[in-house]
């Protein structure tokens, strides 16, 4: 692998302080965004010890200016080569509301939708520039199901898979390239919190070793585990009356209760 400046943002759990882990090498620059102060320092001294160099900034991503500043000043000091939108917000609805609450809803699209593609916009002009540079859209599997239990993160999870597709397609020919990662079930503090069942688990370093093997390779697309690649296209055979009708009584199954 390459040296390189690399850009993490929720590198301070889950997914992303495992590829933070994973990408800690000498000679790379990581660029460390979360909001958690102790659970990033822990991360920052791990990195460190392995070599790598460490920038963290902390800040809340549904602060579209600080996130604009932030993501021009630090590409204006170290230009990115990798950058990886990977903060995201979870969660299935309370069994006892109807739909989510405003607020939460806003939030969730605010972090898992706006917050990356106003990122990447920026930064896909400056790459295109300098003629190179990969933008890693952290997805889920949840993109290809209309789930009743999370009509919200479903969306945002879709609109950030679609946008990834069409920028993969717009940004081709200025050498900038665009990976889709879709996890199912990674073992992380937001999996933790759902109360259904987590099929073909596995966990947040594992995850990562695949991930980045794959973005070294110039995958455009990334499903983890691969099990999901397989559930996803046998879906996509099935009549979508039947589809409903599953993931319909899916959601009324007593999970945690
Ligand atoms: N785990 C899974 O099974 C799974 C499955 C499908 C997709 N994914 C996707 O994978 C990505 C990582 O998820 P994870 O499982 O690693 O979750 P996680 O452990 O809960 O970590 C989420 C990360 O996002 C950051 N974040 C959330 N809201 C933020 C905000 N407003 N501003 C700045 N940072 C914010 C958190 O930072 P702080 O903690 O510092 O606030 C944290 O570092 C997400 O996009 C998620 O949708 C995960």
């Amino acid at each position: 692998m390459t040296a390189k400046t690399i850009l993490i943002t929720g590198a301070s759990s889950g997914i992303g302080a495992a590829l933070a882990r994973a990408y800690a090498v000498p000679g790379n620059r990581l660029m460390l965004w979360g909001r958690n102060e102790e659970r990033l320092n822990a991360l920052a001294e791990q990195c460190r010890a392995r070599g790598a160099e460490l920038e963290i900034v902390r800040f809340d991503l549904a602060d579209f200016s600080q996130l604009l500043d932030n993501l021009g000043a630090s590409d204006t000091r170290n230009p990115i080569d990798l950058a990886i939108f990977n903060a995201g917000l979870g969660g299935s609805l309370p069994r006892d509301r109807v739909a989510q609450d405003v607020h939460a809803a806003q939030r969730m699209v605010n972090v898992n939708f706006t917050a990356p593609v106003l990122g990447a916009n920026l930064l896909a002009e400056r790459m295109a520039k300098r003629g190179q540079g990969r933008i890693v859209f952290v997805g889920s599997v949840a993109a290809s199901f209309p789930l009743p239990m999370a009509p919200v993160y479903a969306g945002t999870k879709a609109g950030l898979a679609l946008f990834a597709e069409a920028f993969q397609l717009r940004l081709e020919k200025y050498g900038v390239d665009v990976t889709l990662v879709s996890p199912g079930f990674v073992d992380t503090p937001m999996s933790r919190s759902l109360s259904e069942p987590r099929p073909f688990l596995i966990g947040a370093d594992a995850a990562a070793a695949i991930i980045t093997r794959k973005i070294e390779r110039g995958a455009r697309h990334i499903v983890v585990p691969w099990q999901f690649a397989v559930i996803r296209a046998l879906v996509n055979m099935v009549p979508g009356v039947i589809m409903r009708t599953v993931l319909t009584q899916l959601s009324r199954l007593p999970f945690g209760e």
